[in-house]
């Protein structure tokens, strides 16, 4: 019987690396060097997938994976059905934020009940936000550099990831609202967790220990 896991390149695979290891886990192949998407483990039985971020829940949803590792901001845009999720691993901290240009006064506009156009990735999550504030707004859809839509006039405001701050500044915006705050999460498929239970919860409860220490 074989787990898989289900991670992103990037700073998802940097930081769920040394938690993996803290639980015992530690990789065979290197994923610096390696062009293969499977990654096998030390562990036998368990390997490693690396997919888009934005694929991860559907992955795991679909049951190709049994679990996975996603920031909750893509938990919210998937909606996370299909999906056990028992543990916040506290790694990727982040906050979603609408932003806009330093010289737009976005309190004003807001008080104003203006119109704005805003642009995100963040499509459900920023449509539930504005509603639940009776606000108005034309969403547009991008897929990154969410920054660069206010600059060329695209948008009067974006919803983005922040966490230093650094790329808001150099693009010479301001956070002015929180939508949430982002880490990412363990995620289950529950029938694997039905069928692997005996693989699975030891995992889980490792990766809870490891999480924690
Ligand atoms: P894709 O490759 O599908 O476009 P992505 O570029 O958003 O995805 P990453 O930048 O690796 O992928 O982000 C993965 C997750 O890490 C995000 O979903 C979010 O939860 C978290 N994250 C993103 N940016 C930051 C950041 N600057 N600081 C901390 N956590 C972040
Ligand atoms: C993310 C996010 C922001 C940036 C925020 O992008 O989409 O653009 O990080 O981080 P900051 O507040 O620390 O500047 P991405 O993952 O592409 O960039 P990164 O790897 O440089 O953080």
């Amino acid at each position: 019987m074989t787990i898989t896991l289900a991670l992103s390149k990037g700073r998802i695979l940097e930081e769920t690396l040394p938690l993996l290891e803290r639980a015992g886990i530690a990789l065979a192949d290197d994923p610096e060097t390696s062009r293969s998407l499977v990654l096998k483990t030390r562990k036998s039985g368990l390997r490693l997938i690396l997919v888009r971020a934005s694929d991860v829940p559907t992955y795991v949803q679909y049951g190709a994976a049994d679990l996975g590792v996603a920031g909750r901001d893509l938990l919210a845009e998937h909606g996370g059905q299909g999906l056990y999720q028992p543990l916040d691993l506290g790694i990727a901290r982040c906050r979603m934020m609408v932003a806009v240009p330093r010289g737009f006064d976005y309190e004003a506009a807001v008080r104003q009940g203006a119109r704005l156009r805003v642009a995100t990735k963040y499509i459900a999550t920023a449509r539930e936000h504005f509603a639940a504030k009776g606000m108005h707004v034309d969403l547009i859809r991008l897929y990154g550099s969410m920054e660069l839509a206010p600059l060329t006039g695209l948008a009067d405001a974006i919803v983005d990831l922040v966490d230093t701050g650094k790329t808001l500044k150099a693009n010479r915006l301001r956070a002015v609202e929180e939508i949430m705050r982002v880490s990412s999460r363990l995620i289950v498929n529950p029938a694997s967790l039905k069928l692997k239970r005996a693989a699975l919860a030891p995992l889980i409860e490792r990766l809870r220990a490891a999480s924690h220490g």
